[in-house]
């Protein structure tokens, strides 16, 4: 099943000078893929991650995520789909510095509907899936960038996206830290997750099965 479709797809940033970040991209991604994305700084890689997690719009062309041609829907509508399908991790965690681990992970469930109660088992399985049930009281200040990482992965998935979004997520960390994070990884596509990895380290780029390259704007796809 396709999950992800771009067609003819062009962000330009108006500038002066003009620039034109993704240039008539056309890529489909499908359901259960682990897709990394590699190029050189400034090629585009982050303006693609935006627009597949809805945070930014194409200029011209079609994105359709599950059938949904989403430049027809309005703000709270792609927001919806934004907290139901998508889960981000950055390569800065972003975690919220004065709640603890487990507050940070509830926060996406905060306005679903869903009981307190089931939001923080959910919240605390998620956490123990990561490694890190005996860190659920813990301010993140006091965790391993590992660990910080792995919080922000159970915050993105906790909520059971269809799609997680990672842009350079191991960039500030070390090999074997690196390692754990696509670990985890490996085990959430195992889950039938669907991946798509912003990434300029080789080993990491080497884990998908799949490997985009985005040069000046211009996707390829290796074999
Ligand atoms: N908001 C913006 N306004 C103007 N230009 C932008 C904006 N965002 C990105 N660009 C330009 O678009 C191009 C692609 O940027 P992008 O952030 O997608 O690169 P990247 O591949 O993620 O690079 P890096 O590996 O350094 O993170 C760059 O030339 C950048 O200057
Ligand atoms: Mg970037």
């Amino acid at each position: 099943m396709t999950l992800i479709e771009l067609r003819d797809l062009t962000r330009s940033f108006p500038g002066p000078p003009e620039v034109q970040a993704l240039k008539a991209v056309n890529l489909s991604i499908d359901e259960g893929d682990y897709v990394s994305i590699v190029g050189p700084s400034g090629s585009g890689k982050s303006t693609m991650l935006n627009i597949l997690g809805l945070l930014d719009r194409p200029t011209v062309g079609e994105y359709r995520i599950d059938d949904v041609v989403t430049g027809l829907l309005d703000e709270d509508e792609r927001a919806r789909v934004r907290a139901q399908r998508i889960g981000f991790v950055f390569q800065a965690f972003h975690l919220m510095p004065r709640r603890t681990v487990l507050d940070n992970v509830l926060m996406p469930m905060l306005y679903s509907g869903i009981p307190r109660d089931e939001r923080e088992d959910r919240a605390r399985r998620t956490l123990e899936r990561v490694g890190l049930g005996h860190r659920l009281g813990f301010l993140p200040t006091t965790l391993s960038g590992g660990e910080r990482q792995r919080v922000a992965v159970a915050r993105a998935v906790v909520s059971t996206p269809s799609i997680l979004l990672a842009d350079e997520p191991t960039g500030n960390l070390d090999q074997a830290t690196s390692g754990e994070v696509m670990s985890l990884f490996d085990d959430l596509r195992a889950d039938g997750l669907t991946l798509v990895v912003i990434t300029h380290d080789p080993a990491v780029a080497a884990r998908a099965e799949r490997r985009v390259r985005i040069t000046d704007g211009r996707v390829t796809e290796e074999a």
